[in-house]
């Protein structure tokens, strides 16, 4: 699942390097097209003439700090042709004289490069998909602070959020201030229906033992929300009790066995939309998604499951059937022990894990719980990444 991609340390197109530095080699005017080769990469690009016109980095085409287009990309010719094409700065640009107008574009090797390998589309990161047995007693972990002390400790931090799809920060105060400072390191505390940051106290000590708080299964959040939080953090700052612990499940691994092993069942995952619901205090919420969401790519983008918020829908028979059985299979996977780890949320240890990916549940529990937490939304987290691993470079 995951591309093979030989261009892996260089992300987005400022111009940076690490690593060897993307070189062109040669260049040629073929079939309408321009077509380039670089230095040590087997590969050709081929870009057409309007394309790369409208996709010029010199200064009148494109702002240098914001990357925003400033070509006037509909005064273009359509038969827009080189006059000249030459490789500059020792390989780096790309220049290309046009034939209507004398004017000249650059453009970075490297850009093309990128281009030329993903179409302009971000690749899915590096993933390290787990179960059980792999995961093992060490789960991903880092000291809260490093994570607060600079740059370095937080890209490494929510650098193995991005690969595992969850990551534990040890010796957080156990505050929900602290907790929100975490929250706010990364990106915004996200308003939902549910407040900003929020915390629950419950206090059974006394009640009947019957009455305790019952086992949620593996389930991702806000299905029913249109852009479902990416993450959510959870950090319980006291326990007095038994029973509780968190429980969370790969959802692209079981996403992953279903493929390998049940084309027709992934098929029907990928493909049907299912709507879920919230209904209450005022509120009420619908959206549809994929339980298995898959990128441009046919990567794994985003799970959604969650069997008591799904609204009511129907597909023809035929459909419905292999339908239902596909979600008993996730269903019976996501609940398989082999699949799941556990832990045991203590004071000072708080959780970010990845709702697009990881499936969260607790077990059952007596006696006195003190959680707190927030969701963020995807887009920062991966926002606040970007920016790390440029400053890196
Ligand atoms: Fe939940």
């Amino acid at each position: 699942m995951i591309p093979e991609n030989d261009d892996d340390k260089i992300r987005g197109d400022d111009g940076k390097t690490r690593g060897a530095e993307t070189l062109l080699d040669s260049v040629r005017f073929v079939d309408g097209e321009v077509e380039v080769t670089w230095q040590r990469r087997p590969h050709r690009g081929r870009f057409t003439p309007f394309w790369l016109r409208d996709h010029s980095h010199a200064r009148d085409s494109l702002d240098p700090v914001t990357l925003q287009r400033q070509v006037d990309t509909f005064s273009i010719p359509e038969d827009l042709a080189p006059r000249r094409l030459d490789i500059i700065d020792g390989g780096r640009t790309l220049r290309i004289v046009w034939r209507h107008d004398a004017s000249a574009g650059v453009w970075p090797a490297r850009f093309l490069w990128q281009m030329a390998q993903h179409d302009g589309r971000e690749a899915a990161p590096r993933r390290t998909l787990w179960d059980r047995a792999s995961m093992g007693a060490a789960f991903p972990s880092m000291a809260h602070a490093d994570i607060m002390a600079g740059a370095a400790g937080l890209r490494a931090w929510l650098g193995l959020v991005e690969q595992y799809g969850f990551a534990l920060a040890t010796g957080t105060p156990a505050t929900i201030e602290a907790t929100a400072a975490l929250v706010r390191r990364i990106g915004y505390v996200r308003e939902t229906i549910f407040g900003g940051m929020w915390d629950f106290t419950a206090n059974l000590a006394f009640q009947d033992t019957a009455y305790t708080p019952v086992a949620i299964g593996p389930h991702t959040d806000g299905t029913y929300s249109i852009d479902s939080p990416g993450f959510q953090m959870f950090h319980c700052l006291k326990f007095d009790g038994t029973g509780g612990e968190t429980t969370l499940v790969d959802g692209f691994n079981v996403a992953e066995r279903i493929r390998r092993t049940d084309p027709e069942a992934f098929e029907v995952l990928s493909q049907t939309k299912v709507p879920a619901r919230y209904l209450g205090d005022g509120v009420h919420l619908t959206a549809e998604h994929a339980v298995i969401g898959l990128d441009h790519n046919g990567d794994y983008r985003q799970i959604a499951y969650n069997n008591y918020d799904r609204a009511p829908f129907r597909l023809p028979p035929a459909r419905m059937a292999v339908f239902y059985r596909a979600l008993g299979l996730f269903n019976r996977l996501a609940n398989d022990p082999q699949f799941e780890i556990t832990m045991r949320l203590a004071p000072g240890t708080a959780l970010l894990f990845d709702n697009w990916r990881t499936l969260h549940g607790r077990r059952a529990y007596q006696g006195y719980r003190w959680l707190c937490g927030a969701y963020l939304n995807k887009e920062d987290f991966d926002s606040k990444l970007r920016v790390l691993r440029a400053v890196e470079e």
